[in-house]
């Protein structure tokens, strides 16, 4: 039988999905990537705002008219947004061609309710917060041609419960991976051909905190992984700023291998909107961060989240934004409107704001924040990179692309007699710039 898994939201899923699939091959069953050979098609949901939820069930409802031709077909909705409250009540009623519903927790017993499905045809729903050993899941299934990079989930879940966002609510407590099984994978997955490895986390640097029998923290961890042989590069995602120590800042200047990118989600540059989404700094604290960054790394690439239209916020308050914006000088910055997530403390604050006025803030946020990552962009012309080779550019094959230490795309242009591989890391010279991306040479 042959396995589909279309996957939603972030690295997090991601990780998961290729967790779910090596589950699966493990039992015998076969990954796809044809969704119309699928016997079984898995859909890895994500709720962190509305428009991630509607896509996916544009997606699920959409796989109606397969069911119609081919009953025998099983349809799995997992990851974030079947643990949300009230989900599963939704799914049953309105989504009758689903066969199991499988929350963020019920990964480790997949192949057992995809066998107990085929049994007995019964609609399986595993919602339970029952928070799983990880020793005991397989490696992910790499993905074909993209296996030189793979992800190490350090830390599940998270603790911070900023009042906009339902990841606390869908993915539980912050629990730690073991340092020795951490490493494990690392070693396993470079013996499979992997070159970067992504540790990821909700809030990376809470790492350790639930083991203190095991004496690491996350600038431990990251130590430990940066002296295996074999592996380029090692990336991480998401630290929260406040609880971003010098002593990181310091060890990922001093390493060899791990990137110096720093993604710090900043989300308000007004202090009265921060505090009201519970972050734990303002902005003063913020800059001293990007202070430091840039005395102790200065190539760093630094890059955040914003979120404009919070509950409350006033013009003045995002004009506050858009000041610090221009002082903080992001490489780029990712911009969301804030999205009422039920259940969390902010979507019951009174004033929410017009859609209109969100769509509005977040166009200027782009208006000030786009000139910038170009400028930034425009300054590494001329500068020799090393770049890691991803592969061919999807709309051009004639041009290949990769990736700076700092995360930034780079476009060049490809003849087969420099024979490379995804994976490979090549010095490119940088010949021109715009907002998102660079262009190379060899
Ligand atoms: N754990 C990570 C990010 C998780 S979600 C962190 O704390 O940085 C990724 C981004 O989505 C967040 O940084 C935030 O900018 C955005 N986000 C989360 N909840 C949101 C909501 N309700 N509306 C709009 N954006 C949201
Ligand atoms: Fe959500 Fe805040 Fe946790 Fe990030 S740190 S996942 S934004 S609650
Ligand atoms: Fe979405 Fe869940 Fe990630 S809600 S952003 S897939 S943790």
């Amino acid at each position: 039988m042959k396995f589909f898994i279309q996957t939603f939201g972030c690295q997090m899923n991601e990780s998961d999905s290729g967790q779910m699939a090596a589950l699966l091959n493990k039992a015998g069953y076969i990954k796809t990537d044809l969704l119309e050979e699928a016997d079984i098609i898995l859909v890895n949901t994500c709720c962190v705002r509305q428009n991630a939820e509607n896509r996916a069930l544009g997606y699920i409802g959409s796989l109606k008219g397969l069911i119609e031709r081919n009953p025998r077909l099983i349809i799995a909705v997992c990851g974030c947004m079947v643990q949300k409250d009230g989900a599963i009540t939704n799914f049953l009623r309105s989504y009758r061609h689903v066969g199991l519903l499988l929350g963020t927790f019920a990964i480790p017993r997949l192949p057992e309710h995809i066998a107990t499905y085929r049994d007995r045809g019964e609609v399986i729903v595993d919602v339970e917060e029952n928070y799983f050993a990880p020793q005991n899941l397989p490696l992910p299934l790499l993905n074909a041609g993209s296996g030189y990079r793979a992800q190490i989930n350090i830390i599940y879940g998270c603790n911070n419960f900023c009042t906009y966002c339902i990841v606390p609510y869908v993915r539980g407590r912050e629990r730690s991976k073991i340092p020795a099984q951490i490493l494990a994978e690392a070693s396993g997955l470079i013996e499979a051909g992997v070159k970067e490895v992504q540790l990821l986390g909700q809030n990376v640097n809470a790492y350790g905190k639930d083991l203190p029998q095991y004496n690491i923290d996350f600038a431990r961890l990251l130590r430990k992984l940066d002296t295996l042989a074999g592996l380029e590069r090692i990336r991480y995602m998401t630290s929260h700023p406040r609880d971003f120590t010098i002593e990181l800042i310091k060890t990922i200047a001093a390493s060899q291998n791990i990137c110096c990118h720093f993604h710090l989600p900043l989300q308000s540059g007004c202090d009265r909107i921060l505090a009201a989404m519970d972050r734990g700094y303002d902005t003063a604290y913020y800059f001293s961060l990007l202070e430091n960054i840039r005395t102790l790394a200065p190539q760093a690439t630094i890059t955040s989240d914003l979120i404009v239209g919070f509950p409350g916020e006033t013009e003045e308050d995002f004009q506050q934004t858009l000041k610090f914006i221009t002082a903080c000088q992001f490489d780029a910055a990712y911009t969301f409107i804030y999205s009422q997530r039920s259940g969390t403390p902010a979507a019951a604050l009174p004033q929410q704001i017009e859609s209109e006025i969100k769509r509005n803030r977040l166009q200027r946020l782009a208006a000030i924040q786009n000139p910038i990552s170009l400028a930034k962009n425009m300054r590494l012309i001329g500068t020799q990179q090393e770049i890691m080779i991803e592969g061919a550019s999807k709309n051009d094959p004639a041009h290949w692309c990769g990736r700076t230490e700092g995360n930034k795309i780079v476009v060049f242009a490809y003849d087969e007699c420099y024979g490379l591989k995804p994976g490979d890391v090549v010095p490119l010279r940088i010949t021109a710039a715009q907002t998102w991306n660079l262009k190379g040479e060899l």
